[in-house]
Formats: C-alpha cells, structure tokens, sequence
C-alpha cells in the first residue's frame, strides 16, 4: 500500500481546520516531528513509512462515514466538520518522534547469507500515555473543545492502558460523549478493515 498521502492531509488539515494556533500546530507537525514519514505500528498495522499519515487519513474518513450514517447528512449540525477533522486528523500525534529505526540479522531465503533488516522500535521521547498525549501535544498549540478532548483521550476504547489497568473511565466518557464512541470505532475499523496486513489478507 502506498503511504504517501501529504498533500490530501494539508489539504484537509487547512481547509478544515481554522481555530487558533492551528497553523502553528500543522508547522510543528510539517517541520519539527516525524508526522509524515513515522510508521502507525512498530509491527501491526501499517507498519511502513508514511503509516501514521495513511491511518490519520483512513480514521478521519471512517468517522465521517459513521457520522453520516449515524445522523443522516445532518451530522455536521450536530458536530463541526472542524471538530471531526482535529479529532479524526489528530489522534494519534501521540505516536510522533516515537518509532526509530534499528536493525536486525535475518538469513535470506534466496541466498542463505545473514543480512540486515530494518525494522521499527519504541523509543518514546514523550512518556506520557497515548491519547491523552495527543491532547497534551494538541493543548500546547490550540484549545480543543470538550468533546473533541474526551474523543482523542479515550479513541483506544477498552484497548487503552488504563481501562486495561482496571478503569472504568472509558465507559464514563462513552456514556457522555457519542463522537468518542464513533472515533474509537473509527480507529478499529481504519485498522483492522482498512490497514489489514498484505500477508494476513491473502
Ligand atoms: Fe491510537
Ligand atoms: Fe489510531
């Protein structure tokens, strides 16, 4: 799959995406992270560079479709395409400067000869969780609106650390909140139907 999709990002992010300190926020993610080329996994789903932008794009576009079939054409009075396009474009910023690459040996099928692999690993430069550092780098550049907060805190849903960790949280904040329901749906359904591995597809 091709990862490389800037422009449709730009794009959206500018046309969308007008409050305060936005830009500031698009120049942080353009020229001071690794927004564009970092992976979205270290092995799971896409897993290659330009991964993270693919998946931004995919989640953004699922939660729209989900709006749409959950609130008619008349979605965007109940939500702003600007909300949709933050929550949606932006919750994974978490995972920027996050993955580096390293390598590793691995005997060639053709020849037999050791060579050496690249691959991803973690080396977080920012420990401080995963959704809620999304908001944390978000809030640094522009105010995010409640619910857009609570729907990039918890799009892990039951997968996030701290509902494994025994919280009840999430469920708190999905009983309040729809649009963190649908983006955490989003998030599933970007992944696991719409990043599918090549090698589990065939
Ligand atoms: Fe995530
Ligand atoms: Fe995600």
């Amino acid at each position: 799959m091709e990862g490389k999709r800037d422009n449709e990002f730009i794009t959206t992010y500018r046309a969308l995406i007008k409050r305060e300190g936005a830009d500031k926020l698009l120049d942080y993610l353009m020229t001071k992270s690794d927004f564009f080329t970092a992976p979205a996994s270290s092995k799971f789903h896409n897993d290659f560079e330009g991964g993270l932008l693919d998946h931004s794009l995919n989640v953004y576009h699922r939660l729209v479709k989900l709006l749409e079939g959950e609130y008619g054409e008349t979605w965007r009075e109940k939500y702003s395409p600007e909300s949709v396009a933050i929550v949606g474009l932006l919750h994974d910023v978490c995972k920027v400067n996050y993955y580096t690459v390293d390598y590793r040996n691995v005997k060639s099928k053709d020849t037999g000869a050791w060579e050496k692999v690249p691959y991803y690993k973690v080396e977080d430069t920012l420990p401080y969780g995963h959704g809620e550092k999304s908001v944390y780098i978000i809030g640094g550049f522009m105010r995010l609106s409640r619910e857009e907060a609570m729907a990039i805190n918890w799009h892990m849903g039951g997968f996030d650390d701290r509902a494994r960790g025994g919280s009840f949280t999430v469920s708190a904040a999905f009983q309040e909140y729809p649009l963190a329901v649908l983006t955490h749906t989003a998030d599933f359904l970007a992944t696991y139907l719409d990043e599918k591995k090549e090698e589990d597809a065939e």
